[in-house]
């Protein structure tokens, strides 16, 4: 499914004349760095069923038996972690990359906790749901990169307060750390311009925030090759796969 270079230059008129472009991004982004995305065609939650919601509640009854299995994963999540472990960035992570450095992109809000756009350069990044390569204490809210805890005694403890860490990514349930949520309603609530790409936009509270920026009169500009839940509320739908689409979109707003 080729987007239309018509339907393209549209969408780079509309992102070159916002005057604060923020992106929302979501599993389908890194769908061309080979990691399975949850929902649609291939999705891990379309194979194996949603996990259950109360993940969060889980950890906090029993954290040892939870680190255990993410040391040791089994079933769908194994599939994710090993994809996660490999994965690099693709032409998508770096467009946005590209757009934040023409300028044009000032923040990029993502729900994914894959590390890839730390990895392709992005500046401004906001992981909603945290970033599977960094532990938290559930107590400071402190993150360390994994390497750096032992993970000898589970559940590991946290170097400055004692509290008890675990993974950054958020668990269903967990409520999303406030540091980081506020970043992302201080990032929408100036945007006039949204660049959805990769998301179905089902989950909250990521998918209110283009929703937000539409009722306020912004522009949504939707990169996704099937409908999502906000693709009626979008100006511009680019139907097609982020890694072929975001750089086609840049070229020409960096044309302008
Ligand atoms: N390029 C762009 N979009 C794609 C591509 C691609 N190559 N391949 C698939 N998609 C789209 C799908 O059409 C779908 O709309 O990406 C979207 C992926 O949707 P989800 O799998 O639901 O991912 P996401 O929206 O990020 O999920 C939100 O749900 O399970 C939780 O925490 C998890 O962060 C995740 C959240």
């Amino acid at each position: 499914m080729e987007s239309s270079a018509a339907a393209l230059d549209a969408a780079a008129e509309c992102i070159s004349r916002a005057r604060y472009v923020v992106a929302l991004t979501g599993a389908g982004l890194s769908v061309e760095s080979g990691i399975p995305p949850f929902r649609g065609p291939g999705g891990l939650w379309t194979k194996h069923g949603e996990p259950p919601m109360d993940g969060y509640q889980r950890f906090l009854r029993d954290p040892r038996a939870v680190w255990e299995e993410r040391l040791n994963p089994s079933g769908p999540m194994r599939e994710l972690w090993q994809a996660l472990a490999e994965a690099r960035p693709n032409p998508g992570h770096l467009a946005l990359v590209e757009l934040e450095e023409l300028g044009i992109l000032k923040a990029t809000i993502t729900q994914n906790v894959d590390n890839l756009h730390r990895l392709a350069g992005s500046g401004r990044l906001l992981e909603i749901h945290g970033n599977a390569t960094l532990v938290r204490c559930i107590q400071c809210v402190a993150r360390f990169g994994r390497d750096a805890i032992d993970f000898a005694e589970l559940p590991p403890r946290c170097p400055h307060c004692e509290g008890i860490l675990k993974s950054d990514t958020v668990s269903f349930g967990e409520p999303i750390p406030a540091d980081v949520l506020e970043g992302c309603f201080e990032e929408s609530e100036r945007a006039d311009c949204m660049i959805v790409a990769g998301t179905s936009a089902t989950v909250y509270p990521a998918a209110q925030f283009p929703v937000s920026i539409h009722q306020r009169g912004g522009d949504l500009v939707e990169v996704n090759p099937y409908e999502s839940e906000i693709t009626q509320l979008c100006r511009h739908t680019l139907q097609g796969a982020a890694g072929e689409v975001l750089p086609e979109l840049v070229e020409r707003v960096r044309r302008r």
